[in-house]
């Protein structure tokens, strides 16, 4: 394969894990907290997040999209690589569970887009007028935290994963 475009396909591999693994971190340590902090009582904190979704997730859709495929460039470029499940060594059984762990973090993203999203924005709508469930709103909030976090970790293990087999 050409080095140049293997290096390209590096480049927007890890510019693609910077914009999701960073954003997730960014998150869940530093924004959220924060806006907690300074927004609590103000209504404002509703339209806040719901901006803050709308940026990120179209970012993390494009970022797994762009992630699926140069990984599979890199992977068919790589002296370990045997073929489609074929675990004969080390780096692919790695490989393997970095598989795993990016599926679990498909999995969450999908829940978290497709049902505890609307619900929390239906339910924010509703907080903005002065209306709804404050406490339905907070039990929709912490389900979206905890989700996020369990992406985070799932994050974290991707990159573990690759971490050695990149040693390999
Ligand atoms: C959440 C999704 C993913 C993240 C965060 C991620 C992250 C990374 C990072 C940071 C590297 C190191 C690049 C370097 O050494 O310069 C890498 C390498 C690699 N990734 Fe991914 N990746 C993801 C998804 C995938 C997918 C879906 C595949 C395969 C279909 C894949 C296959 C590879 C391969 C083959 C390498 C090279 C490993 C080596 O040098 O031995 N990655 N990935």
């Amino acid at each position: 394969m050409q080095p140049l475009f293997l290096a390209l396909s590096y480049f927007a591999h890890l510019v693609a894990t910077v914009i999701w693994i960073g954003g997730l971190i960014s998150l869940t340590v530093f924004v959220w907290p924060e806006t907690k902090r300074v927004l609590v009582d103000s209504p404002a904190i509703y339209d806040f997040l719901a901006r803050l979704r709308k940026r990120f997730v179209p970012l993390t859709n494009f970022s797994l999209v762009v992630l699926v495929f140069t990984g599979f460039v890199q992977m068919s470029a790589n002296k370990y690589y045997d073929g489609v499940l074929k675990l004969d060594n080390d780096w692919s059984r790695l490989l393997l569970f970095k598989h795993v762990a990016i599926f679990g973090m498909v999995i969450c993203g999908l829940v978290l887009q497709y049902s505890v999203t609307p619900a929390l924005e239906r339910a924010s709508i509703l907080r903005e007028r002065g209306k709804g469930d404050a406490a339905e709103w907070e039990k929709l909030r912490k389900r979206e935290i905890r989700l996020t976090w369990v992406n985070v970790s799932l994050g974290l293990a991707v990159l573990g994963f690759t971490a050695l087999m990149t040693a390999l």
